[in-house]
Parts: C-alpha cells; sequence; structure tokens
C-alpha cells in the first residue's frame, strides 16, 4: 500500500469516490508489484490494469462533461491525456530499464499526480455534477 484513502479525498459524488478508491487500489498494486523486484511481465501487467482503469474512470468522467457542457472540458481532458501518455512513457521504459530509480519515478509521478488531480482538478466539477443530480 503505497496511498492510503482518506476521507479528505472524497468528493462527495458515490461513484466517482468508488471509481477514485479502485484507482487507487492499482496504484497501490503497481506499487507493490515494483517494490519488490517483480518480473517485468509482471511490472508490465499492472501498468496495463492501472492503465485500463483509469481509461474507464477518464471517460466515465468526460461523458458527463460532454453531457453537462462543462467549461473546463478541454484543460481537464488534457490533464486526463498527459497522464496517459506518460504511463504509456513509463510502460516502455519498464520493459527496457533495470533501474531501481525508474520505480521510484514511477510511484512518485502517480501519488503526485493522483492527489493534485482528485483534490484541485477533479474537485472544480463537483458542484456542476452536483447540481445536475449526478451521484
Ligand atoms: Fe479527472
Ligand atoms: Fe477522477
Amino acid at each position: 500500500m503505497i496511498i492510503p484513502w482518506k476521507d479528505e479525498y472524497s468528493l462527495g459524488i458515490a461513484s466517482i469516490d468508488t471509481q477514485h478508491k479502485k484507482l487507487i487500489g492499482t496504484i497501490n498494486t503497481l506499487g507493490d508489484t515494483l517494490l519488490t523486484g517483480s518480473k517485468k511481465s509482471d511490472i508490465d501487467t499492472a501498468i496495463a490494469q492501472m492503465e485500463t482503469y483509469m481509461k474507464e474512470h477518464f471517460f466515465f468522467e468526460e461523458e458527463y462533461f460532454k453531457t453537462l457542457q462543462y467549461d473546463g472540458t478541454a484543460e481537464h481532458i488534457t490533464e486526463h491525456q498527459v497522464f496517459l501518455d506518460k504511463t504509456k512513457d513509463f510502460r516502455t521504459r519498464a520493459l527496457d530499464e533495470e533501474d531501481a530509480m525508474l520505480s521510484i519515478e514511477i510511484l512518485g509521478y502517480l501519488e503526485e499526480w493522483f492527489l493534485h488531480h482528485v483534490l484541485v482538478v477533479d474537485r472544480q466539477y463537483v458542484s456542476d455534477f452536483q447540481a445536475h443530480g449526478i451521484n
């Protein structure tokens, strides 16, 4: 476990909070895989699982942005895309490089990105979502 769930991460939108908890779970699984000297194939599988789940979650949020014509749509989608590009880069490098520093770099990035995204960027849509009864 790298990132424990904290109540302050909750946005008060049940569907999103459930997904964010699962996202932390996939990041933590990847963290365990990276920090226990796992095989490259296991690391690749863990990154791929996190990536798949992130894409599903981003799609879920972005569909609501379109439906609600949310003001921050373009910037928010860019944030999601930056994350996916970075993840793709990490996946390639994890297969090529034998480097403990890479594991630390990946985990540091994931933790920082996730916390900033949930606490700052996702939080900006909460009032719009709640005004439309999304829960
Ligand atoms: Fe988001
Ligand atoms: Fe999110």
